[in-house]
């Protein structure tokens, strides 16, 4: 599936660069530094040197499409966990390790291109405290060699991105409900209109099912939180 490989020391932001739209399908470029790394709802993405910053382009078209940010947040959690991790995956884009990111999935369509960003907390020895991130170096005190991360990591996408396109969603529906951030708490989710409700799991396509004072409601965007008590 991944074409080719492009390592770049320093970048603006992979996903601009994907976006330029000369590179073919499959071709990952990765960067060890991105001067304006973009997250979702067009926030800054901290991109210092120590973490792993990475797009690539699939071609749209596929059943299910819409929960790719979902099974890409999944792809990342099942190799941490290989790696001996507890991750869990907060809906729809982030996987948390001990309460705190330590990876951001950004999925964006451009024509008939899924431009795919991942951004993975690696080897950063400290976050701006609002931030509530975590580096894998912070959790275990090592520091991870870049190469071998990346290589495991593409094993993974690529398992997950090709069952996804083969099978669809509801094959990945249990086992990311399984580790999904904030199952069975009261949260709000922001569309952007607040919406309060218990998080019940999701549905068969990677929607969100919340359980609000009106019933069951099920929710394709949204920013989500936990409702201080
Ligand atoms: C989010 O949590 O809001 C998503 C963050 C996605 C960050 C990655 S880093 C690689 C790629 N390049 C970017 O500018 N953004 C994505």
């Amino acid at each position: 599936m991944f074409k080719s490989l492009l390592w770049l020391s320093e970048v603006t932001s992979t996903q601009a660069i994907l976006k330029e739209g000369r590179l073919r399908p499959w071709t990952l470029v990765v960067s060890n530094k991105q001067t304006s790394g973009r997250g979702r709802l067009g926030r800054v993405w901290y991109s210092i040197e120590g973490g792993l910053y990475l797009s690539f382009s699939l071609s749209a078209g596929f059943k299910d499409e819409r929960s790719s940010p979902l099974v890409v947040a999944n792809a990342v959690a099942d190799y941490l966990k290989s790696l001996g991790f507890m991750p869990a995956i907060k809906w729809v884009n982030d996987v948390y390790l001990q309460g705190k990111k330590v990876c951001g999935v950004l999925v964006e369509k451009l024509r008939e291109q899924l431009i795919v960003g991942i951004g993975i907390n690696l080897n950063q020895e400290s976050f701006p405290q609002d931030l509530e991130a975590v580096s894998l170096k912070m959790i275990l005190g090592k520091t991870f060699e870049k190469v071998d991360f990346l290589l495991g990591l593409m094993d993974h996408l690529q398992k997950n991105l090709e069952r996804l396109m083969r099978e669809g969603f509801s094959t990945f529906r249990k086992s990311i409900e399984d580790r999904l951030l904030f199952k069975g708490a009261e949260v709000i989710l922001y569309t952007p209109e607040p919406v309060v409700g218990i998080l019940e799991g999701l549905e068969e396509d990677g929607s969100l099912m919340l359980l609000t004072q009106e019933g069951l409601k099920s929710f394709q965007v949204g920013e989500l939180t936990l409702r201080p008590l």
